[in-house]
């Protein structure tokens, strides 16, 4: 079991994009929970984080021309389930981003109609997060198996 861990712990560090969207993955989960106790904060965490996964996919098409491998189907179902969630995801955030910039803008704004843009807001980020970590979850089935 030890060696089972250790042996794929070992496959993942030899995977840079797997860090790299881990990483994002983690700054997504520490701006998620400042959401609450500091907004601005909240919104240039996953406003980075956003970047660093929209970066990534733009360097794996550049890269390996991934939108072509999914699209020939010369992936399992798993790794299907990956690429479709963070697909998904990934158009999500452009709606997200809009209406967090929205809200960060109307900080401290008298006039703002804060409960309506927290609700576009919302609408966008909370299924964004979801198929995002769906995408992140299934990301471990495109592992190398030897
Ligand atoms: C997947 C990405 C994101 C998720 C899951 C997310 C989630 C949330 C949630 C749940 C809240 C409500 C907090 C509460 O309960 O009061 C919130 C508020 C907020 N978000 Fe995001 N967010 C995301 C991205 C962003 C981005 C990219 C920005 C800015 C560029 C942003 C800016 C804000 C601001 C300013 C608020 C406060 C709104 C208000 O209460 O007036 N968010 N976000």
């Amino acid at each position: 079991m030890n060696d089972l861990i250790v042996q794929n712990f070992d496959r993942f560090l030899a995977r840079p994009h797997m860090i790299w969207a881990t990483l994002a993955y983690v700054i997504l989960l520490v701006g998620l929970s400042l959401r609450k106790k500091n907004r601005l904060l909240h919104g240039r965490l996953m406003g980075f984080a956003i970047f660093l996964d929209l970066a990534l996919v733009l360097l794996l098409q550049i890269e390996r021309n991934a939108i072509d491998t999914a699209v020939n189907l010369r992936l399992t179902p798993l790794q299907m389930c990956h690429v479709l969630s963070s697909t998904i995801a990934t158009v999500l955030y452009f709606p997200t981003l809009y209406f967090g910039f929205k809200c960060l803008r109307q900080i401290g704004s008298p006039t703002a109609d804060r409960p309506m843009l927290r609700k576009k807001h919302l609408r966008f980020a909370v299924p964004a997060f979801i198929f995002r970590t769906i995408g992140f979850l299934f990301m471990f089935s495109l592992l190398p198996k030897d």
